[in-house]
């Protein structure tokens, strides 16, 4: 791969029409969502797909995320369905990714879908991801913005420290609100959990009024799934209540620790700082021990997510 330099671009109109041009030239460029910092390229470009992989350096058979403005894109490339009408009604723009079969004619690269017959599909409500979105005109696959394996972006310097130099250019808006990505919600057969994540799994079963079944985990459906994912340079010990010696503690609530989640103990503040802290807390060179979080509402991705930095690797 050629080394470039990478562009530090504002989010304003002009950065938003550079940043566009440079998509619709087969260019990479990483952008902000809610969830966390997009790696994008033109979906329907199998140059620009494949610069992706190569950047990240992802095993290939991990397929992306295709991100649209609204659902009337969305429809355009899949086979749409009562429940994801319901689904989108509900929850975009937002930290929801919906996994649907693929429409005819969808145009997409098959490299973006790894030669499935379905597509993950996300409307995010960044305005820096909408305008950047609705400016291109192209359907923009994008995973996260970091080298494979390693902890998810959730500032632009996050993308620089993994990414520079491998991309066009990063738009800079600041931090992600939500911190963790998105939740994946297989559509194809009944609705399936893929991947927990910034939509809670509860508000998705009061808008469907069931149950979801729970991804069983032997086929390929997520790869975000594989053990250490998310993975921090340094040992991560769970559920601890102090830090043993050699150790730095990531504390919640009560537990105070080197850096502290959420002293308050509420889960959006503590999805929103989990990976900015694993940033930190990973160059400070020692291992690191984490406080329990609770298992509900957006504490079941932060738990999945520190279960994958924690993972033997
Ligand atoms: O919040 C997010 O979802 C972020 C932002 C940038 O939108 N994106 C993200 O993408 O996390 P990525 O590539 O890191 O994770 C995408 C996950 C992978 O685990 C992949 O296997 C799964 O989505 N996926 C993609 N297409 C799929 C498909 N057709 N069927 C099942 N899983 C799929
Ligand atoms: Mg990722």
């Amino acid at each position: 791969m050629t080394l470039t330099e990478t562009l530090h671009l504002h989010p304003d109109a002009q950065g938003i029409e550079t940043a566009a041009a440079l998509l619709v030239d087969g260019a990479l460029v990483a952008f902000p969502t809610e969830t966390v910092y997009g790696l994008g390229a033109d979906a329907r470009n199998g140059q620009a797909v494949a610069g992706i992989y190569a950047a990240k350096g992802r095993p290939s058979f991990n397929p992306l995320i295709v991100h649209v403005p609204d659902v009337a894109a969305a429809r355009a490339l899949t086979q749409w369905s009562d429940t994801a009408d319901r689904l989108a009604a509900a929850f975009w723009p937002g930290a929801l990714t919906l996994v649907l079969p693929l429409a005819t004619g969808h145009g997409l690269s098959s490299l973006v879908t790894a030669g499935l017959d379905t597509v993950a599909i996300r409307v995010p409500h960044h305005p820096t991801a909408q305008a950047l979105l609705r400016a291109a005109k192209v359907p923009v696959a994008a995973p996260s913005a970091n080298i494979s394996g390693r902890i998810s972006p959730t500032t632009a310097q996050h993308v620089l420290d993994g990414l520079s130099g491998r991309i066009a250019a990063v738009l800079d808006d600041g931090p992600c609100p939500v911190g963790v990505e998105s939740t994946i919600l297989s559509l194809a057969g009944a609705p399936t959990l893929l991947r927990p994540g910034g939509l809670p799994s509860e508000a998705i079963e009061a808008a469907l009024g069931t149950p979801l079944s729970q991804h069983s985990g032997d086929a390929i459906t997520a790869p975000g799934q594989l053990a250490s994912h998310y993975a921090p340079g340094a040992a991560v010990r769970l559920n601890a209540t102090e830090a043993a010696p050699g150790e730095v503690l990531l504390g919640f609530g009560a537990i105070a620790g080197d850096i502290t989640l959420s002293a308050a103990g509420d889960l959006a503040e503590a999805a929103a700082t989990l990976f900015d802290a694993l940033h930190r807390l990973d160059r400070m060179g020692k291992s690191i021990a984490v406080a329990p979080i609770p298992h509900k509402g957006l504490g079941v991705a932060i738990n999945d997510r520190l279960a994958r930095a924690a993972a033997p690797r």
